[in-house]
């Protein structure tokens, strides 16, 4: 008997708070739950995670559709709050942490999820509004620090009060290589004062790029729609990929492989499939292609339909197919 509640007393204190240990009269230990206090309150554990990761997207006149600066706002989205959390959805953050780390990585420590979960799960408790921190304030425009460079527009973009735009594609010319000019400008002196710390790079993961030429801008429309979306948009604007209808050379300027078709077979490689209201459709060997950007010689590139109202290429029609050049590869080329 003296032997188990020894054992009983250890457990209890590595046990975390909240769950008590109990010794029946037969000496057995059991878990037993030690009631509310398990779950978190909104007041005391949720809402400072909240301020801290989510109201800057998460409060009225921001891009996220509810407000979580309150009870009353974050109450009725408990659950979802829990299911989005849980499976990594919320807050969005694609960067793949694989490769270095973010000064504004957005994603949640593993006990902030875990309280997140717990407390939507739980009947989401207000708690004591006593124990609420003091509310961030914000005093509206960016909030991310001062940017190390800034790209303007080359033309304006007027966006109406109200109503809805399609999605748009809005190019900024500029040079890589003067966007990374003061990037490097500012590493250099870190780097000599040594705060800098160098990572290897894995040469297995190495890919070679040949020199491109004017040549390479052919599309092959039998290979799959994400290939051909890809090299349309990685060669623009130079040396540009085109393709001919009768006598008429047409460039292409961004595309995409249409979601949801990847396996879409039955018609022709090549073969037009007329227009969605944003884009040229065209089979190709593995789903479908949406040409979205289209530019005829001495033209001004445009946008689809504005291309297709003064060009009308006919549902039906077959662009030819030219080989298209290997680019990359594990080995030199
Ligand atoms: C960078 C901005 C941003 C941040 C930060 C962010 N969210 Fe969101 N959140 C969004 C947007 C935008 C949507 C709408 C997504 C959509 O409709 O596809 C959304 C949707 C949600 C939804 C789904 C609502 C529904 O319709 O069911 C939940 C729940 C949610 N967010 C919770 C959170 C929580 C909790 C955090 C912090 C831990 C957080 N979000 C951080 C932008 C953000």
């Amino acid at each position: 008997m003296s032997k188990s509640i020894a054992r009983a007393a250890s457990l209890a204190l590595g046990a975390v708070a909240g769950i008590a240990m109990t010794v029946s009269a037969e000496g057995q230990t059991s878990k037993a739950a030690a009631g509310p206090a398990a779950t978190p309150t909104f007041s005391k554990d949720v809402e400072p995670i909240f301020y801290k990761n989510c109201t800057n997207c998460h409060r009225p006149g921001e891009i996220a559709p509810m407000s979580l600066l309150t009870y009353k706002d974050a109450r009725p989205w408990a659950k979802s709050i829990a299911t989005q959390v849980g499976k990594g959805a919320m807050p969005p953050w694609h960067a793949d942490p694989k490769h270095g780390q973010f000064l504004n990585d957005r994603r949640l420590s593993d006990a902030d999820k875990a309280t997140l979960v717990a407390w939507g799960n739980g009947g989401a408790p207000e708690g004591k509004p006593s124990d609420l921190p003091a509310a961030p304030t914000y005093d509206g425009g960016w909030t991310i620090g001062t940017p190390d460079q800034v790209f303007a527009m080359s033309e304006d973009y007027p966006i109406p009060a109200s109503g809805e735009i399609p999605y748009q594609f809005l190019e900024i010319e500029t040079k890589l290589s003067q966007a990374c000019v003061p990037l490097v400008a500012r590493a250099l002196p870190r780097l000599l004062a040594g705060e800098l710390t160098f990572a290897s790079q894995d040469e297995t993961q190495v890919s070679f790029c040949r020199r491109l030429s004017k040549e390479d801008g052919t599309l092959d429309f039998n290979v799959s729609a994400a290939e051909l979306a890809a090299r349309i948009n990685g060669l623009y604007p130079w040396p540009g990929c085109a393709f001919d209808l009768a006598d008429t050379r047409v460039k292409v300027g961004m595309s995409e492989a249409e979601v949801g078709t990847e396996n879409a077979s039955g018609d022709k490689p090549g073969e037009t499939l007329g227009s969605d209201g944003a884009s040229l459709r065209v089979a190709t060997g593995h789903g479908v292609l949406r040409l979205l950007r289209l530019q005829r010689p001495s033209g001004k590139m445009l946008d689809a339909p504005e291309f297709l109202r003064g060009f009308t290429i006919a549902p039906g029609t077959l662009i030819a197919s030219q080989p298209m050049t290997r680019l990359v590869g594990k080995e030199p080329l």
